[in-house]
């Protein structure tokens, strides 16, 4: 930490004076723009900082230059041609002896599904729109791992003009080095697809986190005047930027990504337009299969399929179907869009651009698939997701991950929450796991989800037990499936005992804030633990227990006193960050969950004390007194924050003042500028600079105001196994989980009456 204080300090004195864009930045210019970012490894951003137009640097991976050994660069150039005049709009080719022009962007917009960009090519305006759908209606579309480009041009100065455009990916997009061997073909139909792969491809195998296994593709549906090309990257955009028109040629000198850079090019020509012209849509992939290695009972391991190839036979039928899907697959995305931002502008403005920007970051860490039967079908009745710890380390289905971003799950699907607990409970079920408490992931490198059989997981025992029943009552209680509870019971007790023996006094255990060291008797820690009791106390109640119920209700109401006791300041303004030490505080985030869960455990006068006092003596409230430019520090140990911790906290404050307060300043920070990376949760409360991690996916936190806007438990103990509480009118205000219960599909049904036991209206 110390290195990062210094680090910190010298970028305070060399920080230059931030400048506006030239262009209009709608809802702000974030750190870097999401340009196809569908999964861990389809995760192309344009970097931004202070403003890079999308002509002016190269789209880069996640990862960008930290901790690899060279900027990993993800070629993709675009050229647009105007009465013969060539203007780049993508990327930032040199091509030698060729003189094409910078087009001059006017405007960027993010919403949470695309980022669109205007450029001015002399007497024609392009809109680029990069739309990565998010489909949580659709598990099934929502896997597959394409992402598209769509470009219209429309002339602006009233004549007509002759237009051409041009897009092409380097070999860049399929390994995590420069010096591998990449092959390709180029397929010509309907549909004409360039496919490239290392020539020596490692099963489950990452190079600088980018996967060496499987393909990247290009494609676009073959119209009049399309064409293609593949070959060294100054060739062919030569070509392009001379003549208007590919030549239809491949290049079979199959060679390393960086030997005479090969590219992989496709050319529409549009014609003269007096006005807009059609989009033109191009797609971006990475498949592979299998995709997961987990491991299942008797130490065996199961390989596991993106779930979309249980629909397409091959890569090339998904990407016919999907490009040729790409009008509904707009309006879907636009009416997703609108109704996100609708339920984020009941907050605020501010608060919407947030959300908007944390979306596709969340989706493009995990992936939805499906296992196969001893006969080799696809078996769609076992669904499981999975997700990569992007960044902070490669871990897979990270519980203390999960959880922060759980929000966005349970707002948008709380199918895909549970989907992504599966893993992780029924790898426990297998009784592989020797320790007690809840395992902390599924596998120590994405993607390989091997568990740990030898229980040398990184040790989180209360933060991890308290994460998994509060995520499990939550999916119960949306979704109103309790066979939930009845197939996992004896599980989800076994950690509620670990957590009776542990967490009042908890010992020096660390947190989901791993970075801040273990420290004993955490307030916020603790009072997770206590939640996580009282949750199961709901469970058990589902199932009919109602002495296990009664006493989990007991204990953790009785912990819940005792914990104000050992976690009030003796002034009685705010909580501590440790038990009894006087000086300390913290965000005390995990009260949340009462709010989220409805339990009702923690008394008003709590969460009204963290943020504002009695009106005797009219002092100012806890949280402003200790709040920063940026926002409030994660506690008294540092000055780093956390954007997706202080949402959490935002959601339970009970004066929206102080709410708008967290909210504003996580915003401002993610639109300070000061950082040209994927959006990071980790920084510094004092001057917004940006600490650590990026592009991971406990951003879903930010949704922590709309997950809460959408439950309305009046009472959950009314919902009992023999009261099953089907009406769910809460689960109608989760956006895509209406449409999942909607699914006709045979196997769906049958899916879904196995699984959930015809608890669920169909
Ligand atoms: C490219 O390499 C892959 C993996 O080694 C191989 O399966 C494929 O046949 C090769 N394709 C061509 C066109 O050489
Ligand atoms: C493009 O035109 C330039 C001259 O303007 C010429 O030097 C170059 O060879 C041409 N390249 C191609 C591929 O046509
Ligand atoms: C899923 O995608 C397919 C095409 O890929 C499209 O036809 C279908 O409408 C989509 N379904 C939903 C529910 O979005
Ligand atoms: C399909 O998966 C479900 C859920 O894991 C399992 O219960 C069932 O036995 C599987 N079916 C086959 C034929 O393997
Ligand atoms: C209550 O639960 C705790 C922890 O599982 C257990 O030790 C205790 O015996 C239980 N008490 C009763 C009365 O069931
Ligand atoms: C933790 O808090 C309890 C209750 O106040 C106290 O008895 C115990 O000594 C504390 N432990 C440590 C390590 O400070
Ligand atoms: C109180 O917390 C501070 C900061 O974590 C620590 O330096 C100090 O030792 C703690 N005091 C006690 C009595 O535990
Ligand atoms: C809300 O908090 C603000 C900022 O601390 C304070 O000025 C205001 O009086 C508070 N409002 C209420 C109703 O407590
Ligand atoms: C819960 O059940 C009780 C008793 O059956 C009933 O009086 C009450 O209205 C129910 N609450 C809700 C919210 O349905
Ligand atoms: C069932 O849930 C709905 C929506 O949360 C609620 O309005 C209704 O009162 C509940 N009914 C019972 C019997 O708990
Ligand atoms: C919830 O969804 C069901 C099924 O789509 C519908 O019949 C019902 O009217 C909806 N309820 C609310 C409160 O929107």
């Amino acid at each position: 930490m110390l290195g990062s204080l210094v680090l910190g300090t010298v970028f305070l004195l060399l920080q230059p004076v931030h400048s506006a864009v030239t262009w209009t930045a709608t809802p702000f210019n974030p750190a870097a723009f999401p340009l196809a970012v569908r999964s861990p490894y389809l995760s192309a951003w344009l970097p931004q900082g202070e403003g890079n137009a999308l002509n002016a640097v190269w789209p880069q991976f996640w990862t960008g230059s930290v901790g690899v050994s060279k900027p990993i660069t993800l070629g993709w150039a675009g050229y647009i041609n105007v009465d013969g005049v060539s203007y780049n709009f993508l990327g930032d080719p040199g091509v030698p002896n060729t003189n094409a022009q910078k087009a001059v962007q006017t405007s960027s917009v993010f919403t949470s599904t695309q980022s669109i960009f205007t450029l001015t090519a002399g007497p024609v305006d392009l809109t680029a729109t990069f739309l990565s759908p998010v489909e949580p209606s659709n598990l099934l579309n929502q896997s597959l791992p394409f992402s598209y480009l769509a470009l219209t041009a429309t002339p602006n100065d009233g004549a007509s003009h002759s237009v051409q455009v041009y897009t092409d990916i380097s070999a860049e997009w399929v390994s995590g080095s420069d010096s591998l061997t990449v092959n390709w073909t180029t397929t010509v139909g309907d549909v004409i697809t360039h496919q490239v792969q290392l020539e020596n491809q490692a099963l489950f195998g990452e190079v600088n986190d980018q996967i060496q296994q499987g393909p990247g593709y290009h494609s676009t549906r073959m119209t009049p005047g399309t064409t293609f090309q593949t070959g060294q990257d100054i060739v062919v955009r030569a070509q392009f930027i001379n003549h208007s028109t590919l030549l239809d040629t491949q290049d079979t000198n199959f060679r390393d990504v960086s030997d005479d850079w090969p590219v992989f090019a496709l050319a529409h020509d549009l014609g003269t337009i007096s006005g807009p012209s059609e989009p033109v849509v191009y797609s971006v992939g990475r498949a592979r299969d299998p995709a997961i290695e987990y491991l299942i009972a008797n130490d065996a391991v199961q390989y596991r399929s993106s779930y979309f190839w249980s629909k397409y036979p091959t890569a090339d039928d998904a990407i016919s179907e999907f490009l040729g899907d790409y009008n509904n697959a707009l309006a879907r995305a636009n009416a997703f869009d609108a109704q996100v931002s609708a339920d984020a502008n009941k907050i605020s403005s501010t608060y919407a651009g947030l959300v908007a920007l944390s979306v596709r970051q969340v989706f493009g860490a995990i992936e939805i698939t499906v296992s196969k039967t001893s006969s080799g079908q696809f078996n769609t009745s076992d669904i499981m997701t999975f997700l990569k710890e992007i960044s902070s380390d490669g871990n897979v289905n990270t519980v203390d991950v999960i959880f922060p971003g759980w929000p966005l799950f349970i707002y948008t699907n709380p199918v895909i929450g549970r989907d992504l607990l599966l893993p992780l409970l029924n790898y426990q079920e297998t009784g592989q796991y020797p320790n007690m408490w809840a395992c902390h992931d599924m596998g120590s490198i994405y993607p390989q989800a091997l568990g740990h059989n030898n229980g040398d997981d990184e040790k989180m025992p209360i933060e991890e037990s308290g994460n998994m029943l509060i995520m499990s009552l939550s999916y119960v209680q949306k979704s109103g499936d309790i066979s939930y509870v009845s197939t996992y019971y004896n599980l989800l007790n076994q950690w509620t005992e670990y957590l009776v023996a542990n967490t009042l006094i908890p010992g020096d255990q660390i947190s989901t804030d791993d970075f801040a060291g273990p420290l004993a008797n955490q307030t916020n820690l603790a009072i997770k633990g206590i939640i996580g009791i009282k949750a199961m106390s709901v469970m058990a109640e589902m199932v009919g227990d109602m002495a296990t119920s009664a006493n989990y209700s007991g204990i953790a109401a009785s912990y819940v006193k005792q914990w104000q006791g050992y976690a009030t300041s003796t002034d009685g303004l705010h909580l501590t960050l440790a038990y009894n030490n006087e000086t300390t505080w913290g965000l005390s985030y995990n009260m949340y969950a009462d709010k989220l869960l409805g339990t009702n455990l923690i008394p008003d006068s709590v969460y009204e004390m963290p943020n504002s006092l009695p009106p005797d003596p009219p002092e100012t409230a806890w949280y402003p007194t200790v709040d920063e430019e940026y926002g409030v520090p994660l506690d008294t140990r540092h000055l780093y924050t956390k954007s997706d911790w202080q949402s959490w906290t935002a959601a339970f404050m009970t004066n929206t003042t102080v709410r708008d307060m967290f909210v504003d300043a996580v915003q401002k920070y993610a639109a300070d500028g000061e950082s040209s990376q994927p959006l990071g949760d980790w920084y510094w409360a004092n001057d917004g600079e940006v600490e650590g991690f990026r592009a991971r996916p406990v951003v879903g936190g930010h949704l922590a105001l709309l997950a809460l806007q959408s439950v309305e438990y009046a009472d959950v103990s009314n919902i009992t196994a023999s009261n099953p509480n089907t009406t769910k009118g809460s689960t109608n205000t989760s956006i895509g989980y209406r449409h999942e219960a909607r699914r006709v599909d045979v196997v769906s049904v049958i899916l879904a009456v196995v699984v959930l036991s015809g608890t669920l209206v169909l």
